[in-house]
């Protein structure tokens, strides 16, 4: 083999070799073309280079540059197709993650239950009225769900079928509160009058669920207690709260009712699309609760009531069955 021959082996093979990196398309074809042209065993590269043992010592340092010279130029032509292909490699990478040519599609958030969402409005309608929102505890002793409300031990209410009462640990019963009347108590132990303030939080009373009863749901509780309050106060705030948490002006009615623990005892209807709605009790607090707690029944009085919340968020939303606000449907609660 004489110089020419060489030449045009060497420049042949570097053409080949300049196409092939052109053409890889990805990094696994990019690798397979160095090692076919510049592998340090088998590159074609290395092969030719073999043949400069043939050539004359004259011919030698001519092939030898034009072996430089194609070396070169495929280093140089696999170092554009790495950045190349690198480049695509994280562009689909970026693709795949978000894809910010797709039109329209977003992601929802989330957003409050629509139960949360009431007690938000009721704790805003009832703040703008001056009533402060006050926490008790879902797990409560007798005293403060029955005793001090005027429940003596030999009432109904207390029957353990109607109640979840919990183990007795270290001598005291507990139940889950059966309603959120045990928080007055809870204020009027630890305040004096005057007293206004609003509950709201989780009952529970041991009720199959059926469209209108779930074992577990909310009430919202208020408690006003001061000199000379009358139930013309009580209609008063209801008429108010009514109003604005309905949107207009709704008839509100009171049907004479029983608690132990106001006297007298109402049951609060409010009308609402042609009929009338029972929302839940109110009364004049029993002068035995107020002893129970320290006050002076012949000193003070006040009014105070237990609504249903979730009625007062179905009503509003023509939601007709309390399971669908439990069941965790997606579908239903994106709704609200
Ligand atoms: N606690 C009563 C109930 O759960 C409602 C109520 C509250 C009645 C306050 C009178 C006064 O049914």
């Amino acid at each position: 083999m004489g110089l020419a021959d060489f030449v045009a082996a060497v420049e042949q093979l570097a053409a080949d070799g300049v196409a092939a990196f052109a053409e890889a398309a990805d990094a696994t074809s990019v690798e397979q073309a160095r090692v076919g042209f510049l592998g340090a065993k088998q590159g074609r590269l290395k092969q030719v280079q073999q043949l400069l043992g043939g050539l004359s010592a004259t011919e030698k340092p001519a092939a030898g540059r034009a072996l430089n010279e194609a070396k070169e130029r495929l280093q140089a032509a696999l170092e554009q197709a790495l950045a190349r292909t690198e480049q695509q490699a994280s562009t689909s990478v970026a693709r795949a993650a978000v894809d910010l040519t797709l039109p329209g599609i977003s992601r929802a958030l989330g957003h409050r239950h629509p139960i949360t969402q009431t007690i938000q409005r009721l704790i805003e309608i009832m703040g703008r009225m001056g009533f402060e929102v006050a926490e008790g505890p879902e797990v409560e002793d007798e005293w403060h769900n029955f005793e001090a409300l005027n429940i003596p031990a030999d009432h109904p209410a207390r029957d353990p079928l109607d109640n979840f009462y919990l183990a007795n640990a270290g001598g005291i019963l507990r139940l889950l509160r059966s309603q959120t009347s045990t928080v007055q108590v809870r204020v009027m132990e630890m305040h004096e009058p005057p007293i206004r303030i609003i509950s709201l939080g989780r009952v529970y009373r041991p009720d199959e669920a059926d469209a209108t009863h779930f074992p577990m749901f909310h009430q919202i509780e208020g408690l006003l207690v001061a000199r000379g309050v009358t139930m013309a106060n009580l209609k008063t705030t209801l008429n108010d709260f009514a109003k604005s948490y309905l949107g207009s002006e709704v008839p509100i009615r009171f049907r004479p009712s029983f608690f132990p623990f106001t006297e007298p005892s109402v049951e609060v209807d409010l009308h609402w699309q042609d009929r009338w709605m029972e929302f839940g009790g109110a009364g004049m607090v029993d002068p035995a609760v107020l002893a129970a707690v320290g006050y002076d029944p012949e000193v003070f009085s006040g009014f105070a009531f237990g609504l249903g919340v979730e009625r007062l968020c179905m009503r509003r939303h023509g939601i007709t069955d309390i399971r669908d606000l439990y069941s965790g449907d997606v579908r239903f609660l994106r709704q609200f």
